[in-house]
């Protein structure tokens, strides 16, 4: 075919095409538009045209080329129109459907929540305190002495112009909050974010949780404190869980325990997880220290109190037998479905 003839009737195609989809629009760039495409392999046979036909033949060259670009850009236009009008009408029936996933709770909210379930069932009820405090209401309300080692840098985020202004390092804090606006018995549970400078691994993190609670009334004895948590041992984990409690220091208890439950995995046999020492630690608790209700003028003759801290990322650990801390605050969504059968 002549080379005119050619062209002509190319431009008589590209008058006529019309595109629906994307698909047929990219087909009509390739077939046109592209390096492989028709006007490049016209414009080669061009440099074989005789001189005398160069002027007629390329003037129709060039109009094939412009009408293509032209014509390519209104077919982009429409489409998009095309597309604009479907999705202002509502619909586009082309997508595929959007799957209606629905948000879950995060585990340690659901545990948190747990946790408050358990003691609401005994008469706690829960409170509330700031995560930025000051040195009276998070160290010295509760008796710590002035050169203890918890209030050097390394375990305490101080704000660098106030050295009396810190984030709270323990739920503790909200104890004093609470003791200082009420009057006893107090029956009361602090759950919260607390804050500490460590190197942040798998067992441990500078931010976590933790979940306060105490008891102040008249005549509250250490046997009410084991039997509190012995309780809430087995409603939280399982009823054959054991609780121990061992000796050690807090400076707002006094006598101060470590608290242990036994072992989820091997239930006391010994295993990897509990370092085949049977227990695994959850917190510390103890009778409060009559110098801590004297602080927050509460007559310690009167009354007595026990409290206890234990940490949440710790038991939800332990309960989902998850071995990485930072599993809590990656935000990877494989983790968070795992858990969206709880509340
Ligand atoms: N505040 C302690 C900590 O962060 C935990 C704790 C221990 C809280 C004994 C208490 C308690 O109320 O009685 O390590």
């Amino acid at each position: 075919m002549d080379l005119l003839e050619k062209i002509e009737s190319l431009k008589q195609e590209v008058n006529n095409t019309l595109v629906s989809n994307k698909d047929q629009l990219e087909s009509f760039r390739l077939r046109f538009i592209s390096r492989k495409g028709v006007l490049n392999e016209l414009f080669n046979d061009f440099k074989h045209v005789s001189n005398q036909n160069k002027r007629l033949v390329g003037q129709a060259l060039n109009e094939l080329k412009n009408l293509t670009q032209s014509r390519f850009k209104t077919l982009v236009k429409d489409l998009e129109e095309k597309e604009g009008d479907r999705i202002k009408a509502g619909f586009d029936l082309s997508l595929p459907p959007v799957q209606n996933t629905l948000g879950t709770a995060h585990p340690i909210s659901s545990v948190k929540l747990q946790i408050i379930k358990i003691f609401e069932r005994i008469g706690f009820n829960v409170s509330d305190g700031p995560e930025i405090e000051d040195d009276w209401h998070n160290f010295s309300a509760l008796n710590f002495p002035e050169n203890h080692p918890a209030r050097e840098m390394q375990d305490t985020f101080f704000i660098r112009k106030n050295p009396d202004i810190a984030l709270r390092t323990h739920t503790s804090s909200v104890q004093v909050r609470v003791m200082e606006n009420t009057k006893p018995p107090i029956r009361t549970l602090s759950p919260g974010r607390v804050f500490r400078n460590e190197a942040i691994s798998a067992r441990a993190h500078c931010i976590f949780h933790q979940v306060e609670g105490f008891y102040v009334n008249e005549n509250v004895s250490f046997a009410d404190l084991k039997q509190t948590l012995f309780y809430f041992a087995r409603e939280m984990f399982s009823k054959d869980t054991k609780v121990r409690f061992r000796p050690s220091f807090f400076p707002f208890t006094e006598p101060s325990a470590e608290l242990d439950i036994s072992c989820l995995i091997c239930h006391g046999e010994g295993c990897p997880i509990c370092k085949y020492t049977g227990w695994t630690e959850i917190g510390g608790a103890g009778m409060i220290d009559p110098n801590v209700l004297e602080f927050n003028k509460i007559d310690p003759v009167k009354y007595t109190g026990f409290a206890f801290g234990m940490g949440i990322e710790r038991i939800t650990m332990l309960k989902y037998q998850i071995k990485d801390i930072r599993l809590f605050t990656e935000n990877d969504v494989r983790f968070l479905r795992q858990f969206t059968s709880l509340y």
